[in-house]
């Protein structure tokens, strides 16, 4: 206060915050990590000797470079496993000694001039069939560049890695290929034939390292350099994705342990959102990365209502879940998003891992968030982007096991060599290990239904693993995407609805394996706050016309009737709110009456007009002959053709992509040459000149 005056006054009245002891905030470190986020991110150099992190390596130019033949390395990423796989690539290459190695995203290369490296290679995924955000400008680039297209690239070297998933069957690793012809077509020579990695298989790191390998060959180093480099790759690799996760004896004075893997998120949440609050520079690209790809805790709105007759032989659940956290998205999502899940391994088999592995359950895990670069797959390692330096998070045994390794996956060839090296005290059954991950046939024939926790179990308190590196051998646990099947005007923008069909099987070891997601969506009951997701948005275009009077011709069998309900509700709120809508038709199947999924509604909308007319294929009705959706556009193709027509028509197809998704699509073209008197080649490219959006996968 000042002096000689009556009372106190605020003039300079200094208050100190200090985070409660134990709480989320407690992270007395943040403010030395700061400035960990104004590194320059773009173009990374990896000259040799290969830095143990090249994403935080800064651009420099090489010291002894000038003898060496110029590498380029470029990415195409949203989830960051292609950057991953980039870096490796990078490392690799740098480890030969003879190349200087720069890294940088397809849009970086984009503005510069490629032809002037000896060496150029693509790591790149792609979102239904296109570029990843940052590859975008890439093709356009080569394609106006007058000098590439006269084949300026001729004395360039190049060899393209695609990353992609098989649900995504109609699309699977088109801008890959794209990429890889395009190179081609500009005049560069090709090392070595296209290398894919399916995500959805497990056999991502083997069909990496083959092609690693070969590149390496390509390269001029003898098989037996080549796969020294790549092992060394790979063990720099695991060392550290293992140092993310360490069972420590004790949590230290003033740090909580968190009791569940939702309270674990969202008390890293709140670290993130104060960081962001500091005011670090918003324009980073880090900031923009942190913020873009967060998983929040979802809160279970109602329980879920079984939209099958019991007993039929199919469960589809109509799932309600909250919201909890407001996006920079308003409203938080929109007809036709996706929600992202990242499910839970069962108990069961938690157990069983943690068990073999003699790890307590409860036992507390350090986890370094900012540790190392982005792994493959999204998955609960990328629930938070890990290139601030953070101190670690206390987590539970069981939540590691949970939500990190995918349990249920057969391992893969290197894991089950991991496995044979760290196990002791039974010799035969372990050379018997160790001879099968060097046998491919006879490894895909007896490990290809024997999960990773099946595996482990087997060899019960032999196998001496890290639970960190145990987690780095594993498959990470891939997320689920459904389709949302609300509005956000229909409940309201932070509640979403969700039309989940329940999986179940036998396995053929006996296990009867619940579909992970699905059961955990199915099951979830008001009050539970275990369910992990992120509302996504599709690239495609896949949502309701701005313009409501543009005609809709929708195709949803089974759960793919999910975001046309979503569009349905859009339209009668539009409706409701005075607007004139266009035609909409739908054309939906199921087996019976027994699995028509939301009969009633359908009913209501068509009565009330948001619905011009219904379409109902029965499969499986006893004593009438089988009919899929693509039947009902065949003979209803008069109608099909008269919305077809109109230059403003959206046609919106969802479900299966590998036989319904192509037959529907030869259905639309059918309908144009019978219906629309055209020639069955001018049927096929006005329908490829339509407004033609899928949203489709293999399940
Ligand atoms: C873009 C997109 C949108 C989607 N939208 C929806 C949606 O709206 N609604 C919906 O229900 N699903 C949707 N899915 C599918 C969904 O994401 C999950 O794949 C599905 O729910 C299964 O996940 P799960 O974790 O329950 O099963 P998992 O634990 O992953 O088990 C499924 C796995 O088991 C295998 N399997 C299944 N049956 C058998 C069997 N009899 N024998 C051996 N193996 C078997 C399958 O091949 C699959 O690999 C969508 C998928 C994508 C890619
Ligand atoms: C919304 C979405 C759409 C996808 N579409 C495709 C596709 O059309 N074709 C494909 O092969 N893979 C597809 N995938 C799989 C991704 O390419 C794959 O997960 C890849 O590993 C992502 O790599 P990234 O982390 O480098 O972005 C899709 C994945 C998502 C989440």
């Amino acid at each position: 206060y000042e002096k000689g005056t009556a009372s106190p006054s605020a003039k300079d009245l200094v208050f100190e915050v200090k985070a409660r002891p134990g709480g989320p905030l407690d992270t007395p470190h943040l403010a030395a990590s700061t400035p960990s986020f104004s590194e320059p991110a773009a173009v990374r150099n990896a000259a040799s000797p290969p830095p143990s992190s090249l994403q935080e390596s800064k651009t420099t130019t090489p010291t002894s470079g000038e003898a060496r033949r110029k590498a380029t390395v470029l990415f195409g990423s949203n989830a960051g496993a292609s950057e991953q796989m980039a870096n490796e690539i990078a490392r690799f290459v740098a480890a030969h000694g003879e190349f200087s190695v720069n890294v940088a995203t397809l849009d970086e290369a984009a503005t510069t001039n490629i032809a002037a490296t000896d060496v150029l290679l693509v790591a790149t995924s792609t979102y239904n069939g296109m570029p990843p955000d940052n590859a975008k400008a890439f093709l356009p680039s080569l394609s106006v560049s007058e000098k590439i297209k006269k084949g300026s690239l001729e004395g360039v070297s190049f060899a393209v890695f695609g990353l992609g998933n098989s649900q995504w069957h109609t699309t699977y690793m088109q801008y890959p290929r794209e990429v890889d012809l395009a190179l081609q077509e500009a005049g560069a020579t090709r090392l070595v034939d296209m290398g894919a990695a399916d995500m959805d298989g497990t056999t991502v790191e083997d069909s990496f390292e083959a092609w690693l390998s070969s590149l390496g060959t390509a390269l001029g180093a003898s098989s037996t350099e080549g796969v020294a480099a790549a092992l060394e790759a790979e063990s720099a690799r695991l060392e550290e994705e293992a140092s993310k996760l360490q069972v420590v004896d004790e949590v230290p004075k003033g740090r909580i342990l968190f009791e569940t893997a939702a309270d674990a998120l969202a008390g890293a949440n709140e670290i993130i959102d104060k960081l962001l609050a500091k005011g670090v520079d918003a324009s980073d690209e880090v900031i923009k990365e942190l913020a873009k790809d967060r998983i929040h805790p979802l809160r279970v709105h109602q329980a879920p209502r079984e939209l099958c007759t019991p007993g039929c032989g199919r469960s589809v659940s109509h799932v309600t879940l909250q919201l909890t956290t407001k996006t920079d998205q308003e409203p938080a999502y929109r007809a036709g998003d996706h929600l992202e899940i990242l499910p839970c391994n069962s108990s069961d088999l938690v157990s069983m891992a943690l068990d073999a592995l003699g790890i307590a359950p409860e036992a507390p895990v350090a986890w370094h968030l900012g540790r190392g670069t982005r792994r493959q797959a999204r998955g609960a390692h990328q629930a938070f982007a890990t290139k601030p330096v953070l101190e670690p998070l206390y987590i539970k045994a069981r939540d590691v096991m949970g939500f990190f390794p995918d349990l249920a996956a057969p391992p893969s060839k290197k894991c089950v060599a991991k496995i044979a090296e760290h196990a002791s005290g039974c010799p035969k059954a372990i050379a018997e290990l160790a001879a099968l991950s060097k046998d491919a046939e006879r490894f895909s024939a007896t490990m290809a239904d024997v999960s990773l926790a099946e595996l482990l179990a087997r060899y019960r308190g032999r196998v001496q693993l890290d639970l960190g590196l145990f987690v780095a051998l594993a498959k990470p646990m891939a997320p689920r995407f459904y389709s949302i099947s609300s509005s956000p005007s229909s409940p309201s923008d932070d509640v979403l609805t969700l039309t989940v069909a329940r999986v179940s099987y036998v396995t053929k070891t006996g296990r009867v394996h619940r579909g992970l997601a699905s059961s955990l969506l199915g099951d979830a009951q008001p009050g539970e706050g275990n369910i992990l997701g992120a509302v996504r948005r599709m690239t495609s275009g896949f949502c309701v016309p701005e313009d409501a009077s543009a005609p809709l011709l929708l195709v949803g069998p089974g759960t793919g009737l999910a975001p046309m309900m979503a569009f349905l509700h859009e339209r009668r709120a539009r409706r409701a709110s005075g607007e004139t809508l266009g035609k909409a038709v739908l054309f939906f199947g199921c087996r019976s009456d027994d699995d028509y999924l939301y009969k009633d509604e359908l009913a209501g909308m068509l009565k009330d007009g948001t619905l011009t007319s219904l379409h109902v294929a029965l499969s499986r009705t006893s004593g009438v002959q089988k009919v899929y959706v693509q039947d009902l556009i065949a003979a209803n193709a008069k109608e099909v053709w008269s919305l077809m027509r109109d230059p403003s028509c959206r046609v919106f197809v969802c479900g299966d992509a590998r036989s319904m998704a192509p037959s529907v699509r030869r259905a639309f073209i059918d309908a144009a040459h019978s219906a629309g008197g055209m020639s069955v080649s001018s049927a096929e490219s006005f329908v490829g000149s339509m407004t033609y959006i899928e949203d489709v996968w293999a399940g």
